[in-house]
Formats: structure tokens, C-alpha cells, sequence
């Protein structure tokens, strides 16, 4: 089949690939011609494991194609997904701006028949508005073509995003017509997925299913990060915890792992806006608010942590800190909300110095940060950690888990070892000469 997917970034790039490799003929469109000019040449605008061997095999094949032209995009499609951002306005509802250019221009270049898929996150009602503002062009032009709205939203994970959409676990399709609905599941056919794994519903359900996903992960890792904090006091490990409540089915082990806050492009973003359509709805969303600040004050619970372990030898100001990891989490060089972000501003405010590594997202970090005083920046986990007297990890990268930490105590003038993410064994970490300091469980300090 012929598909246009109009965005193509995380989610329309990661699709498209996709798409072109169960066999349909994909065109990706995006008004960044920087962006389709570089794909064009084969290079690669983010981060994806998969995704660059991919691109490059349909590019080749034919199979994928980029373009910036929508009416040039538009003459072959069967069906178009739309998968551009959506970001918070300032009041935390959800900003429909792109979606509605993207469904003004389709309708002011469409030259036939067209089902518009949907795959942005957006507020509810969103298919319905789309569907107007593609009529009105339409009826601007004096043209009457065919056409549809159906939702599709979409579950894919950064960092492991191509095998997502190549095995996905289900498929939400947001139809108020049957043959669209119909439509649309031979396009998924190629993927295999048991009638079971597609649930067809209004679209209304499949907007809100987006935001109910998101909220439900984000509220679990707030719960967590909550339960991590009284095991502090308490003098519990949180770890511990986990695996005794993540065995219970009704539970389930899945989103219980404690750190240092959500963030990236989806959970925060969706968590206020789904906290915006309720209060305007006169809903009250107590339980989303309180993951949302429960979030807000875990993303500056490390910085603390650090100010407090300095404070009682010299204060932090003149030290260096060493910063493991950037990326809101590992496999991807997406920094939006990393709190990372939070994290470093934090301690720059009291005075540190910070020897910065990732191994990925590096430049989308110094296009955030800019050429900020006090950030070093590093080519490995261990340039960073040498002559600093602390590490903080904040991304939980597999290369880190890797590392020989007695070799690098070796090479740092402190030892304090912040663990965001409870990647290490208390034990381990404290015996190669670190002072240990995770989420959630008691501090390993060295007397002195
Ligand atoms: N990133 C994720 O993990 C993820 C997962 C599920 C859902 N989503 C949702 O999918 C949507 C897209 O997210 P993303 O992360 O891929 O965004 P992105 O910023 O990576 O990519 C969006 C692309 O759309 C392009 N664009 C903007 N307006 C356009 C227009 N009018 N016509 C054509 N192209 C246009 C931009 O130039 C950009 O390249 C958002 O609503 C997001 O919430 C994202």
C-alpha cells in the first residue's frame, strides 16, 4: 500500500522504516528540509538501535522515500499518518498548533480519496477537529474527495522504538466507521498480530487510551520514587520492596524501578495535559497532580542528596562532580525534560564543576546547555570520573554497568558514587572504595 506519514521524527521516521520493511511504499514528509535533505543523503537526524540499517535498506530498495512537498507527497497516498509534536502550551494543555497545519495542508493538496491516520498524542476530540479543518480546505478548493479521520495512537518506546513497531503488543484504532477501521488493519496485517491484539473503539477511547497509558506509567514510577523516599528513612531497600511487591501479579513487575524522575518527551508533557483537559472539564485530577509534583521534586532529590554529602565535608561549591549518562533514559540521544537537565542546574546553582559524559546525546545536550561555565566535556565514562570527587549516574547506559569501579577510584580524588538509577550492588560499590549513595536504600558511608 501507498502511505504518507506526514512528521517525521521519533515516531514518523521509526514508523515509516517500518512500514517499508513489511512491504508497503512509504513516503515521509517534513517541512524541515535540513532534515529530509540530510535522509536523503543516508544520514540519520536521532538516535534509534535499528533504525539507520533500516532507512538505509528502503531507502535503496525504494521502498522509503523523503519529501518536503506535500502536494507532490500526497498524489499516490492511500492513507496518511500524521505524527508530528504536540507539545504544553505554558498552561500544560496540549498544543495542537502542528496537527492542524499538518490537516490544513493535507486538505488544501489532497487529490483523491485519503484515510488520515492520526499518531500524535493529542487531546480528546482532536479526530473530529482534524476532520473539519481538512473539509473546510476542501470546501475552499470546491473539491470533493472522500476522506476519514481515524486515531491510531502510538506505543512505541524510545530507545527500543524499531522493534516496537515491528513486534508490537497491540494496536489501538480510533474509528467511527467500519471500512476505515477495516482499512487500517490491513495495513498492520504484515505485522502478524492475533486478533486479540487489536481493539478497535470510538476515537474519543483511543485518544484518551494514549493518555491513560502514560498517566498510569508515570503515576507507578511517582508511587515508586514515593516509596523509595520512606525507605530511606526508614531504613528499607527499596529494591527489596520491588521484588516482593512486583511478584504479585496484580501488580505486576513491570515501571517499579525508583531513580531520579520521568521525563522525555511524552510522560510529562501528557501528564499535564491530561491534568489541563480535566480541569477544564471541571474534573478534578488529584492523583495526576500529585505524580506530577511528586516528579518535579524527585528531579531535584539527587542535587540535594549531593549538596547534603558535601556539606558536611566542605561544602559542595570548588568540587567536581562526574555525570554518568544524560538522555532521559539509555538507547536514545532524546533529551526533552531529561532530568539530567535538573540535575546539572542544580549543581552548577551551589558551585560544582561537572565532567559530563554520555555516550549518545552528547550534542543534543550542548545544543540544551549551551557553552555553560562549570561543564567539562568528557569522551568516556572515565575522563569524567578522573580527578572528580564524586560520580553521579544518571542514565542507566550499559557501558556504565560494565566499568571496573575499583580502577576508577583509583583515579578520582573523592569517592562518593550517586547512584540515580540502582545500577550497582550497595556492596560492590562500597568494598571498591566508594561511598555509596542510592534511591531508596541506606547510604553505604565509610567512617572517617
Ligand atoms: N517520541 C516518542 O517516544 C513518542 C511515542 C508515542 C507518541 N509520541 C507522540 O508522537 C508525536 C510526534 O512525536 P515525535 O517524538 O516523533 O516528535 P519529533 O519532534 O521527533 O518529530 C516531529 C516532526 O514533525 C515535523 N513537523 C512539524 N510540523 C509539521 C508539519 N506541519 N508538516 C510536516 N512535518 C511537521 C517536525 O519538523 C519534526 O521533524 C507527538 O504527539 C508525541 O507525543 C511520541
Amino acid at each position: 500500500m501507498e502511505l504518507l506519514i506526514v512528521g517525521t521524527g521519533y515516531v514518523g521516521l521509526v514508523t515509516g522504516a517500518c512500514f517499508a520493511e513489511v512491504g508497503h511504499h512509504v513516503t515521509c514528509l517534513d517541512i524541515d528540509h535540513e532534515k529530509i535533505t540530510k535522509l536523503k543523503q543516508g544520514m540519520i537526524p536521532i538516535y534509534e538501535p535499528g533504525l539507520e540499517a533500516l532507512v538505509k535498506k528502503h531507502t535503496l530498495s525504494g521502498h522509503l522515500r523523503f519529501k518536503t512537498d506535500y502536494a507532490e507527497a500526497l498524489t499516490s497516498a492511500h492513507l496518511c499518518f500524521i505524527a508530528v509534536p504536540t507539545p504544553s502550551l505554558a498552561c500544560g494543555s496540549c498544543d495542537m498548533t502542528f496537527v492542524e497545519q499538518a490537516a490544513r495542508q493535507i486538505g488544501s493538496h489532497m487529490t483523491g480519496d485519503l484515510i488520515l491516520v492520526n499518531k500524535s498524542t493529542v487531546s480528546v476530540g482532536a479526530a473530529k477537529k482534524i476532520k473539519a479543518i481538512v473539509a473546510e480546505e476542501l470546501k475552499k478548493r470546491n473539491v470533493s474527495h472522500f476522506f476519514d479521520v481515524v486515531s491510531n495512537p502510538e506505543f512505541l518506546k524510545e530507545g527500543s522504538a524499531v522493534f516496537d513497531c515491528l513486534h508490537p503488543d497491540r494496536i489501538v484504532i480510533g474509528a467511527n466507521c467500519a471500512a476505515s477501521a477495516n482499512f487500517l488493519k490491513a495495513v498492520y496485517e504484515p505485522f502478524g498480530l492475533s486478533p486479540e491484539q487489536i481493539f478497535v473503539m470510538d476515537s474519543a477511547s483511543a485518544e484518551m487510551t494514549k493518555y491513560a497509558a502514560n498517566a498510569m506509567l508515570a503515576t507507578r514510577i511517582s508511587f515508586m520514587n514515593e516509596i523509595a523516599s520512606i525507605c530511606k528513612k526508614v531504613g528499607a531497600d527499596v529494591n527489596e520492596v520491588r521484588k516482593g511487591i512486583g511478584s504479585d501479579p496484580r501488580i505486576g513487575s513491570h515501571f517499579l524501578n525508583p531513580g531520579i524522575g520521568y521525563g522525555g518527551s511524552c510522560f510529562p508533557k501528557d501528564v499535564r495535559a491530561l491534568i489541563s483537559m480535566a480541569q477544564q472539564l471541571g474534573v478534578e485530577s488529584t492523583l495526576l497532580e500529585a505524580a506530577d509534583a511528586v516528579n518535579e521534586k524527585q528531579k531535584k532529590w539527587l542535587a540535594q542528596q549531593i549538596a547534603q554529602y558535601f556539606s558536611l565535608r566542605g561544602g559542595l561549591k570548588g568540587k567536581t562532580v562526574a555525570i554518568w549518562g544524560l538522555s532521559f533514559k539509555p538507547n536514545t540521544d532524546d533529551m526533552r525534560e531529561a532530568p539530567s537537565l535538573t540535575i546539572i542546574e542544580g549543581l552548577l546553582q551551589q558551585g560544582a564543576n561537572l565532567r559530563v559524559f554520555d555516550p549518545i546525546a552528547m550534542p543534543n545536550a550542548k545544543k540544551q546547555l549551551g557553552e555553560r561555565q562549570g561543564i567539562f566535556w568528557c569522551e568516556n565514562e572515565m575522563e569524567a570520573a578522573s580527578g572528580a570527587d564524586a560520580i553521579a549516574l544518571l542514565t542507566e547506559w550499559n557501558q556504565f554497568r560494565l566499568v571496573n569501579l575499583k580502577e576508577i577510584a583509583k583515579r578520582m580524588q573523592g569517592w562518593a558514587l550517586f547512584d540515580g538509577r540502582n545500577q550497582y550492588r550497595a556492596t560492590d560499590a562500597h568494598s571498591d572504595g566508594f561511598d555509596y549513595i542510592p534511591i531508596g536504600a541506606p547510604d553505604q558511608i565509610k567512617l572517617s
